[in-house]
């Protein structure tokens, strides 16, 4: 199967995975389950927006950096401008926070709020241990799938 066969099977597996559920922890860890599972990542998890900072949501994966200052690190930056950030080197991206120093590439997608559309509610962090792991079939679809939360 190539990625986006397994990127269309997965969007729609979490569409009736989700659907009926509104507790956003249960939402969010069979997310990141689901996406972890299927395409076979890193680490996949989520960040929550949480006053004026990130906190760390239900992931998959070694353990992770707890609280992420707006702007900071790819997943401060994907917040700050309310975008996908991918980072094909982490090591190229000033101000990358190492969780671990097996991550060599990154996507970051921003949540936004169902009720102000322009408000990140959550970011969708995921890691590899390849470089240049992610590209535009990676965005399209986790942007989708975080347009579904
Ligand atoms: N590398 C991220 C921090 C989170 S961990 O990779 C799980 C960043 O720079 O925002």
């Amino acid at each position: 199967m190539t990625k986006e066969e397994k990127y269309k099977e997965l969007v729609e597996d979490i569409r009736a995975l989700i659907d009926g559920e509104t507790d956003m922890i249960a939402i969010m860890s069979n997310i990141a389950a689901d996406i972890h599972q299927t395409i076979g990542f890193w680490w996949t998890g989520f960040y929550r927006v949480i006053d004026d900072e990130l906190v760390l949501g239900p992931f998959q994966g070694p353990i992770a950096c707890m609280h992420i200052a707006f702007g900071r690190g790819v997943c401060g930056t994907a917040w700050k401008r309310a975008e996908t950030v991918i980072v094909p080197d982490v090591e190229q991206f000033p101000g990358h926070i190492a969780c671990s120093s097996q991550s060599r590439s990154e996507i970051v997608v921003p949540v936004f709020s169902h009720e102000d559309n322009k408000k990140v509610i959550a970011v969708l962090d995921i890691d590899s241990e390849h470089l240049a792991t992610f590209d535009e079939t990676d965005r399209k679809f986790l942007e989708e799938i975080c347009g579904l939360i």
